[in-house]
């Protein structure tokens, strides 16, 4: 406990990993679905700013890295959480009573590995182009990639799916956030339920209405 991988290993310090990698994604998130905003200002705005962001080579890869760094880490401290949890309880109760807190946890994970999936099939679809059905992928046109696919039902339903999953991992995680980082007192649980909840709802509704506005022939 008295080194920075003893802190790490400890369980406070797993939950600390788990907030800090879930404030960047957040960042993430919030920064690449204002981005993705610019679809509704036209091919021109959207290709520009795709270009831009690849621009930079070591740019780019820092970015990616880091991610790909803060998602394994994120996902470590959960599974790793979860077993210790379970481990503290070797004999499962003889009949199970539902907590409130115990259907979140099981949320969170049910909700994680949706995300997780659909980042899989997102990164195959919208970076590599391996996944496009019923058109050809562009790695310069972003905008002919997201509508031509977004118009495929099944493509725009996925997403909405998957950003209503993402609607509850953020609004349950943020307020995590703010209790592993002690700002727990009962008389801020209003505000801090407020802002998880502003958050999340943000983030995924506003990515919801590119697929939402592509599918009802808004955007094409
Ligand atoms: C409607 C929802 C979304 C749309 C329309 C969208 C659109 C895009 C597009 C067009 C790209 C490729 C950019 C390019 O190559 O120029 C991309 C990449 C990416 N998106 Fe999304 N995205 C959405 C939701 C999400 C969500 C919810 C996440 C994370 C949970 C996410 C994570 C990523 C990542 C990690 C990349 C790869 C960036 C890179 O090239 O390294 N996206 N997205």
């Amino acid at each position: 406990m008295s080194t920075p991988l003893g802190f790490a290993q400890s369980t406070v310090g797993r939950k600390v990993i788990m907030a800090l990698t879930g404030l960047l994604l957040v960042g993430f998130v919030m920064g690449h679905m204002a981005g993705n905003l610019l679809v509704f200002n036209g091919p021109e705005a959207i290709n520009g700013w795709g270009a831009l962001l690849k621009r930079s080579a070591l740019v780019l890869w820092t970015v990616r890295i880091t991610l790909l760094v803060a998602v394994g880490l994120h996902i470590w401290a959960a599974l790793t959480l979860t077993r210790l949890n379970q481990a503290s309880r070797p004999v499962d109760y003889a009949r199970r009573v539902p907590q409130a807190s115990t259907l979140a946890a099981r949320l969170m994970r049910i909700g994680g590995v949706l995300l997780l999936a659909f980042i899989v099939f997102h990164l195959l679809h919208l970076t590599t182009g391996t996944i496009h059905p019923g058109y050809e992928f562009s790695h310069t046109d972003v905008y002919g990639n997201v509508v031509s696919s977004f118009q495929v039902p099944w493509v725009a339903l996925f997403y909405i799916v998957a950003m209503v999953a993402l609607l509850g991992h953020l609004t349950h995680g943020i307020w995590s956030f703010f209790q592993t980082m002690g700002w727990s007192h009962p008389r801020l649980d209003t505000i801090r339920r407020t802002i998880a909840t502003v958050i999340a709802l943000m983030v995924s509704l506003g990515f919801i209405a590119i697929p939402a506005a592509i599918l009802g022939g808004v955007l094409r």
